[in-house]
């Protein structure tokens, strides 16, 4: 199975257009040693031709001109994505659908509750019908496999996660299961496992369960610390607040990927206040400690 990483940043990207917090500023002015990084979504293939797009990213444009497999010549007007799976509803992952309107119909795969939030607070399915049929609703139910015909050799898995339904939800203070989803993908013929979850906050002995046995834990690295945001002076939210679990403290992501020794671990959908983009940062070198990986933009993981 291929994983390109597309977009390894979280909502806003790296630096974001009206930060100048020292990750944003500093990159900026060339102070730190880093890349720029678009917001957050990866692309799946079996064969390499045929792609599933993971989440829909405002930067899919950019994603798209920047890794050519994407942008096949089979006909006048053409794409490899044959397939668009969402993880959740939030803008990050889901306005790029606006950009591939000349494309539709597109086939989606989502919860309920996120084709719910789609269809209300942010109406992208019934504005997409006016696209040439729009977005063809494939429903995810969390806990049974499905298959996307583009791909038949992989197999997708969704489960609820615990995180954060987006401001415009009639769930935002209510969650639901399903307004989040992690996903394990299995390549059916070469047995490769990939844990998927961008969006995290909790993790709990049942998804320990779904992370072992796979081999590669592509996972959450929004935040260093669950204050950042406050501690950068650039918002109030938590981590916990935003359904995010921060990287240190007790239950922490670092000490929930130490009980994967032999795991491939990656970390992905990092805000721009995350100290882990400055690669000469004391706390970018504590992951190479642990031995765990920070996703970039054009990033390929086979499995
Ligand atoms: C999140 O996951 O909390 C988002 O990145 C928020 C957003 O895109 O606005
Ligand atoms: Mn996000
Ligand atoms: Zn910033």
């Amino acid at each position: 199975m291929h994983i390109q990483i597309l977009g390894s940043a979280a909502g806003g990207g790296f630096p974001q257009w009206n930060c100048n917090c020292v990750n944003c500023a500093g990159f900026r002015e060339g102070r730190i040693r880093a890349s720029a990084r678009t917001q957050s979504s990866i692309a799946i293939s079996d064969e390499g031709v045929e792609w599933v797009l993971c989440n829909a990213s405002p930067d899919i444009r950019a994603q798209l001109s920047g890794f050519p497999p994407m942008q096949p010549g089979r006909a006048p007007r053409d794409t490899g994505i044959g397939a668009i799976v969402l993880m959740d509803s939030q803008v990050d992952h889901t306005t790029g659908l606006l950009s591939l309107r000349e494309g539709c119909p597109h086939e989606v795969w989502c919860t309920d509750t996120v084709h719910e939030d789609l269809s209300t607070g942010f109406p992208l399915f019934p504005m997409l019908s006016h696209w040439n049929g729009g977005l063809c609703w494939n429903p995810i139910v969390s806990g049974t496999a499905f298959v996307v015909p583009v791909c038949p050799n992989l197999r997708f898995m969704p489960f609820a996660l615990r995180s954060a339904a987006p401001p415009f939800s009639p769930h935002r203070n209510d969650p639901h299961p399903g307004d989040n989803i992690g996903l394990v993908i299995e390549d059916l013929r070469t047995g490769g496992k990939l844990f998927y979850a961008p969006g995290l906050g909790e993790v709990d002995d049942a998804l320990l369960g779904r992370m072992r046995g796979t081999d590669c834990l592509l996972i959450d690295g929004t935040l260093w610390t669950d204050d950042e945001m406050r501690g950068c002076g650039v918002g109030a939210r938590t981590g916990r607040e935003m359904g995010h679990l921060a990287q240190i403290g007790a239950g922490g992501m670092l000490e929930v990927l130490d009980q994967f020794p032999h795991v491939r671990k990656v970390l992905t959908h990092i805000n721009n206040t995350n100290p882990i983009l400055d690669e000469d940062s004391p706390e970018r070198a504590e992951l190479v400690r642990r031995n765990v990986e920070v996703a970039f933009d054009g990033m390929s993981i086979v499995l």
